[in-house]
């Protein structure tokens, strides 16, 4: 099984990151599933800093949840190197640090997959070296794509720089940032990052099941496996026997992200991250579409869960 620094996962399957999607209860499910690892949504460093109460509450966990991984991401070394001291003085095994995210609101900050442009390596590395000198010795991550366009498919080379200045592991999402979520995602370039580092390096990028996860490790050589869309809604795809098709099947597990959802998360945006939730959990039923039609108008978490129970049957 992968090990991460000193940190030793129970399977290779890992849950990404899920900007809106990753909350603790939601992780703790995908644990609860299989998931060897789940990593936080990203979170801001100069939100961090700042103190902002939205940003800290992301960075709840639960002693049962460890080992748990917290991403951060931001383009000045000074700034994460603070942010990260603040985790690292948390109970947090691995740091995260974000070098894919291709969303514009971030990379015209020059964070995120923004690292990847050719003039901002030197950036990318003194980030990366500031997050180790400030994480008390846990291990550092990188997250990654293959590049910033098809002109710059630069992640082998990526991956030693990350190596050498004190990654302990790293995901390479094979896909250029101008790609964004299109095309698919090249399953080569894992192979090459495998052979570029002597660290764990993890694949990620259209993985589509349980038994696809495994095929991606077979065919690249990766030594752990990050699943992002089709774990939403199907925390099933860390079992072999995957997802239920029916809704009793998959009630059980419903049933256990609402208990956690109201024990962990802020009253005021329960009910949104709820019905957020389900309507993935009812991706692929009979019936799903009216389902969530109904679920959407039910003014509280009572009907909400009255109406899973009756169509359960
Ligand atoms: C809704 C959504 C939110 C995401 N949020 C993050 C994030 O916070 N941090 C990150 O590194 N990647 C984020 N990603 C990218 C995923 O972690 C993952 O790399 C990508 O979806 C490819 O994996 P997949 O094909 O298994 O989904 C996000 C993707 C989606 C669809």
């Amino acid at each position: 099984m992968p090990k991460i620094g000193p940190v030793q996962l129970s399977t290779p399957f890992i849950l990404a990151p899920l900007a809106g999607y990753t909350d603790l209860p939601f992780r703790l499910v995908c644990r609860e599933a299989g998931a060897g690892l789940a990593v936080s949504e990203m979170i801001s460093c100069h939100g961090l800093n700042y103190g902002q109460p939205q940003t800290i509450s992301m960075l709840k966990s639960l002693p049962e949840e460890r080992p748990w991984a917290v991403q951060l991401f931001g383009a000045e070394p000074e700034s994460m190197g603070r942010a990260t001291a603040t985790v690292a003085a948390m109970a947090v095994d691995i740091i995260d640090i974000n070098m894919g995210c291709p969303v514009p609101k971030v990379v015209k900050k020059g964070a995120g997959s923004a690292l990847m442009k050719l003039e901002n390596l030197g950036t990318a590395e003194a980030v990366i070296r500031a997050v180790v000198r400030n994480a008390a010795d846990k291990p550092v991550t990188v997250k990654f794509r293959s590049g910033w366009d098809e002109k710059s498919v630069i992640a082998p080379d990526f991956a030693r720089m990350c190596e050498a200045a004190g990654a302990a592991a790293l995901t390479i999402h094979a896909r250029t940032r101008s790609q964004q979520f299109g095309g698919k995602a090249d399953r080569q370039i894992i192979a090459s990052v495998k052979q570029a580092v002597s660290i764990p390096v993890i694949g990620n990028g259209d993985i589509c099941s349980y038994g696809d996860g495994l095929a991606m490790m077979a065919e690249t050589g990766c030594d752990a496996v990050m699943i992002g869309r089709a774990a939403l809604g199907n925390p099933w795809i860390f079992q072999p026997s995957g997802l239920p098709d029916t809704l009793a099947g998959r009630l059980p597990v419903i049933l256990r992200y609402i208990e956690l959802a109201i024990q962990h998360l802020d009253a005021a945006r329960l009910l949104f991250r709820i019905k957020h939730h389900l309507c993935r959990f009812l991706s692929g039923l009979a019936g799903a579409a009216a389902l969530r039609q109904e679920i959407i108008v039910c003014v509280n978490l009572a009907e909400v869960m009255r109406l899973l129970q009756e169509r359960a049957g």
